[in-house]
């Protein structure tokens, strides 16, 4: 869910370098919208330099980083196991006497 929120984000960032007029609007509405939330000081989404960075470099390391985070962890811990399999396997080991 993070890797996937933080794509969005990088896709929205690609929307900014098409160097059209679309690409113009989305920018400026969304220099608004950061203004709004009170971010707008670290990112400044008209600066076409700044957001290309962000697109080619940070946000696809961060979506990276996470993916390799998630897949080490499944490795690590294994799946998750279904909603109710902690109790049926609890009490299968149970009915076997032994641990297994
Ligand atoms: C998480 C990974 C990425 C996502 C989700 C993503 C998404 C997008 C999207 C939605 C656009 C807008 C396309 C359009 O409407 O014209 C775009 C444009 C672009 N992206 Fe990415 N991108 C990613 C990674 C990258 C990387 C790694 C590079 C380069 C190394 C890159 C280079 C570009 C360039 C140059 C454009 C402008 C293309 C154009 O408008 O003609 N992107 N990207």
């Amino acid at each position: 869910m993070i890797s996937f929120a933080v794509s969005i984000v990088a896709a929205f960032t690609g929307y900014l370098l098409q160097t059209n007029f679309d690409s113009q609007w989305i920018a400026f509405e969304a220099k608004d919208a950061l203004n709004a939330v009170g971010i707008g000081a670290w990112f400044n989404v008209a600066n076409l330099g700044q957001i290309f960075m962000w697109h080619i470099v940070l946000l696809p390391l961060a979506v990276g980083v996470i993916v390799a985070l998630h897949v080490i962890l499944i490795r690590a811990k294994g799946v998750v196991p279904p909603i109710d399999a902690a109790e049926t396997d609890a009490q299968l080991v149970d009915s076997r006497g032994g641990s297994q």
